[in-house]
Parts: C-alpha cells; sequence; structure tokens
C-alpha cells in the first residue's frame, strides 16, 4: 500500500474486536485475532493496546493497520535473510480470501503460513534500555553476557547480544540464557534461530539508520514447518515489538524519546492503577500522540528506498 492510501484508510474510532469472518477463530492474542483456514493462517490486527501485558479498554485508532503496513514492509525485506511467514502473492492471496464484504480488513491483515511457533521470544539488544538496562545495573551484565564496566542508560553495547526469553501464554515472559534457550529448541534450532535474529537485527539496525532511527532493541518469533525449517513468523521490526529512537539527539545517561508505547507506559505509570485489568481509560490526548508516533515510524521508514 502507498503511504497516502495507509493514511486515508486510518479509522477515527479505534476497531476493538473483529466480528462475522467465515472462518474458524483459532487465537485472540492480545492485539491479533486469528483465523485458521487450514494451510494457511489470517492474522488480523485489531487497534487494542496493551500495556504491562494488560489490554486497555480503548485503542488507537488505525494501530492495527500502521503495525501490519510496517511488519509487511520489513517482511518485504527480511525475506534477504531467511524464508517468512508471507504466502506468495500475499495480497492478492489476502484480497481473495477476504472478497468484498471483509476487504475494508486488509490494511490490517496478513496471510500466513501455518507454522509451529518456536516457545521463545528471540530478544536482540544494541543499546542498553528497559529491563537490559535495569539488570546491567544490578549485575554488570544481562543474563549469561559479561559487559564492559561503565556502560550508562542507553549506551550502545559492543556488539549486539541475544537474550531470549521464554513465551508464555499467560503472564509475563522470563528471560533465559542462551544454554537454557538450547536445552528448549535443541542446539541445531537454536544456532539457526541465534544465527537469524543477529542477521535480522543486523538488516534492521540498517535500515533504520537510513530513516534516522536507532533500532536499540527488538523481538523476533521463529517457527518450523513439518520439516523443521526455520521460517520469519509474527510481526516483525513494529514499534510493538521494538524500540526505536531517533538518532537526532541521541545521548545516553538517559531515557531515549521513542516511537514505541513508552508514551503509554509513562502515562500509565504516572496513574494510581496496580497494573492488573482493567487498565485505565486513556485520555483522548494520549491516544492522538501515540497514533501520532506509529504513522510517524512509519513515514520513516517509508523514506527509505
Ligand atoms: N505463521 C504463524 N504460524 C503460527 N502461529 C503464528 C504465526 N505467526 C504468528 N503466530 C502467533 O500468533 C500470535 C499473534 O497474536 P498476538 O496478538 O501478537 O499474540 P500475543 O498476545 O501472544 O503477542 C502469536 O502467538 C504468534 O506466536
Ligand atoms: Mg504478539
Amino acid at each position: 500500500m502507498t503511504l497516502s492510501s495507509v493514511r486515508a484508510q486510518l479509522p477515527e474510532t479505534a476497531l476493538m474486536k473483529v466480528e462475522g469472518l467465515p472462518f474458524p477463530k483459532i487465537g485472540s492474542g492480545k492485539v491479533r485475532e486469528i483465523y485458521d483456514l487450514g494451510e494457511n493462517l489470517l492474522i488480523i490486527a485489531t487497534d487494542r493496546i496493551s500495556a504491562f501485558d494488560v489490554v486497555l479498554p480503548n485503542g488507537i485508532p488505525g494501530k492495527g493497520i500502521l503495525l501490519t503496513q510496517i511488519s509487511l514492509w520489513w517482511f518485504a525485506r527480511a525475506g534477504a535473510v531467511m524464508p517468512t511467514h508471507l504466502v506468495p502473492d500475499h495480497d492478492a492471496a489476502l484480497a481473495e480470501v477476504l472478497g468484498e464484504k471483509f476487504a475494508f480488513l486488509a490494511p490490517r491483515s496478513m496471510l500466513v503460513q501455518k507454522l509451529n511457533p518456536l516457545p521463545i521470544e528471540a530478544v536482540v539488544r544494541g543499546y542498553l534500555a528497559g529491563s537490559g538496562w535495569k539488570e546491567y545495573r544490578k549485575t554488570g551484565g544481562i543474563l549469561d553476557h559479561r559487559l564492559p564496566e561503565g556502560l550508562q542508560e542507553s549506551s550502545r553495547l559492543p556488539v549486539p547480544i541475544f537474550t531470549p526469553s521464554t513465551k508464555e501464554a499467560e503472564g509475563h515472559d522470563e528471560p533465559i540464557t542462551e544454554a537454557r534457550c538450547a536445552e528448549i529448541l535443541g542446539e541445531e534450532i537454536f544456532k539457526q534461530v541465534k544465527t537469524a535474529t543477529l542477521n535480522l537485527f543486523d538488516l534492521g539496525s540498517q535500515i533504520a539508520a537510513q530513516a534516522g532511527l536507532i533500532l536499540a532493541d527488538t523481538k523476533f518469533e521463529f517457527g518450523t514447518d513439518a520439516n523443521g525449517n526455520l521460517f520469519l513468523i509474527d510481526e516483525v521490526l513494529t514499534p510493538d515489538s521494538s524500540r526505536y529512537w531517533p538518532q537526532e539527539g541521541y545521548a545516553p545517561g538517559k531515557a531515549q524519546p521513542s516511537f514505541d508505547k513508552q508514551f503509554v507506559r509513562d502515562w500509565l505509570e504516572a496513574q494510581p492503577w496496580n497494573k492488573q485489568a482493567p487498565g485505565p481509560v486513556l485520555p483522548e490526548a494520549v491516544v492522538r500522540q501515540t497514533r501520532d508516533l506509529y504513522l510517524d515510524a512509519l513515514e520513516k521508514l517509508r523514506t527509505v528506498a
């Protein structure tokens, strides 16, 4: 989709649930609805937003469209590194599945090969932020990764590091060592996953840099087919799965402004809320600003050829 048609299709009100599709729904994640089409899955991103693992009562109008379009843009590039879950001739195949009646869902939908998701989240960090920074401050490293002394919040790491976590159906994902990850996945798949993760991060960082963005960290998911071949699945390098910072004004020693939900998290942290569902309703100004950040991220990436 062109950028102007993405903009033109952003709705005024948030789409919080999807109704009436003639396919069996096999999953409803925090953000996405997943329909079973036999060999393929139809994954539809709603405008729901989650923070601290709680889906908030109101959404961000158009966020699902922006997330899907950012993922598709990256999938097109990630294909140079490894196979992805997108079906061949994606847009035409998707249009066929949705038909005229549900064509309005196309900008927020992905048609993908059904794969076995690996039970880990492939986290990779190029900079010290968030939970990585917290742990470094306490222990001087991140799990099994020793890091140099004297790093500051938002410092660039000497080399990007692979810091996987478990993928929990309920509750919070737990960080695990590479050794534990290799036990869970088996040595062969572990090696492939780690290499793919670092290569994809490298590609993502280089392209983001051309858009004036620093890719501080991100999370990939992988799946295997019946023959054990590895594919990149889920969403890729979106502001929901990644921490992007503007290059301009980047300075370690403090938190950086970012293009992700940090803005929402900061607002929530200032509320009297115990982080259990239901969360507070986001005020209109926070909704608008969050949507502008997601749109800004897509627009910046789209400046790269
Ligand atoms: N190609 C695929 N095959 C099977 N499962 C997939 C595929 N791509 C993504 N998934 C799964 O679909 C779900 C996406 O929904 P989402 O709302 O992001 O869920 P979550 O709350 O777990 O993040 C994830 O659990 C992800 O692992
Ligand atoms: Mg997800």
